[in-house]
């Protein structure tokens, strides 16, 4: 839908795309649970709050999380055994929640979440394995936003003075970037097998064939949370500004004439048969681009213009205005995960003149399309706060 921004005065800004957005997840209610789905749309409702100053936003979404703290400061149905990235993601909405209210359950919940992060298993040089037992010695870049930035958080304001912890999370940052990043392209790949035995790993680097967009665009606003709580003095922050910015110029270059980015972002992909232009990748980098700006990482005269184009295509295609004055958030494609098994029973009879990477291309391709999808409205709600803050 066509957006006419109004203009924000002091702070009461009611009909804008962010509040128009929050409003209709609030009327068509969302099921409180931990997965890391519904905390990124939260993340969209702390931007809400902040934009419109309205406190139905944060008390809607305090009593979100209300359902999952318990009084005593455990968080309901929390699994001690059970280490998945997803499930940490968490973290970062327990800690607002924490400095928000200064209520002690709150950060109580968070360190149970940091604890676990201690006991997760680990690759042979360290890095966390995105879920046991299923992805054993895979990192995948969507792990990184899942837990290393409440990680991140959690050392700066507990813990500053732990190097050991800013190492281990400058780790996790560089053993993605020494295994997925093509160096010509500047596009990672969506994770590797350090034990290279995934039916999709490269035998010798453990790479995943293909660059998925959402898991790059999990990873650039990984990059920008980090970077914002990163020590000044730690060796590790001239390396991921140089991660981030790096980045944000092959995404710059693989940006469609549409303003989006294509679902499987290889160039040679671009049009392929089954590939489209997915809107939660394209919300993210969009938001990307403009937190880029704000935050001094990136230059205004190269970046704006591509951010509003890109933002431009979110709103007038994806944003979907419904007669109960609700908006629907549309094209964010449902999942895509480097199952170490599924991933190549959905295939086309083999072609030996065939792509090599038929097979996977075709299982990215086969997920559904889900309407209202928190992955992708979250990050839509994230740039539009910027857009709304120029
Ligand atoms: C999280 O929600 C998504 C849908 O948004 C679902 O596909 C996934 O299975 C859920 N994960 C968990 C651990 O509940
Ligand atoms: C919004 O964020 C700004 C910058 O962090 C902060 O100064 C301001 O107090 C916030 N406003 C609200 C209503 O939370
Ligand atoms: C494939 O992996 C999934 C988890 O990723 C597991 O639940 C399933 O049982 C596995 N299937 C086979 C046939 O091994
Ligand atoms: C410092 O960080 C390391 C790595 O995360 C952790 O094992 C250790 O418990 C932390 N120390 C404190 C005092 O929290």
């Amino acid at each position: 839908m066509r957006f006419i921004l109004p203009v924000l005065a002091a702070g009461v800004a009611t009909a804008t795309p962010l509040a128009i957005m929050a409003d209709s997840f609030i009327k068509r209610g969302v099921p409180s649970t931990i997965n890391y789905s519904q905390m990124t749309l939260y993340g969209g409702f702390e931007l809400a709050y902040n934009l419109t100053g309205d406190e139905k936003y944060a008390s809607w979404y305090r009593s979100q999380i209300d359902a999952l703290v318990l009084n005593d400061g455990t968080i309901k149905g929390w699994d001690y055994g059970k280490y998945s990235l997803d499930n940490y993601r968490m973290g970062n909405n327990l800690l607002y929640w924490y400095w928000k209210t200064g209520e002690a359950k709150y950060k109580s919940a968070a360190s149970i979440v940091r604890q676990q992060i201690n006991r997760h298993p680990r690759t042979a040089t360290g890095g966390f394995w995105h879920r046991n037992p299923e992805y054993p010695n895979q990192m995948w870049l969507d792990g990184i936003f899942m837990a290393d930035s409440f990680y991140a958080k959690w050392t700066k304001y507990f813990d500053e003075k732990n190097t050991t912890a800013w190492d281990d999370i400058a780790l996790q940052y560089d053993n993605i970037e020494a295994h997925t990043r093509n160096a010509k392209t500047g596009l990672l790949v969506h994770g590797y097998d350090e034990s290279k035995v995934a039916v999709w790993a490269d035998p010798v680097t453990g790479a995943a064939p293909l660059v998925w967009n959402r898991a790059v665009g999990w990873y650039f606003m990984a990059l920008l949370e980090v970077i914002q709580v990163w020590p000044q003095s730690h060796p590790a922050r001239g390396r991921l500004i140089g991660y981030f910015t790096t980045l944000a110029t092959a995404l710059k270059k693989t940006q469609d004439e549409s303003g989006g980015w294509w679902l499987i972002m290889d160039r040679k992909y671009a049009g392929a048969k089954g590939n489209y232009i997915e809107s939660s990748g394209s919300a993210m980098f969009t938001y990307g681009f403009l937190k880029g700006i704000k935050l001094g990482l990136l230059d205004r005269d190269q970046y704006l213009a591509p951010a509003q184009k890109g933002y431009n295509l979110l709103a007038d295609k994806y944003v979907v205005e419904k007669d109960d004055g609700t908006v629907d958030w549309e094209g964010t494609v449902e999942v895509g995960s480097l199952n170490s098994n599924a991933t190549f029973e959905v295939t086309l009879p083999k072609d030996p003149d065939e792509d090599e990477n038929a097979d996977i291309l075709q299982y990215y391709t086969s997920v559904p399309l889900a309407v209202n999808d928190y992955k992708g409205a979250g990050p839509f709600m994230y740039a539009s706060y910027e857009i709304e803050t120029l």
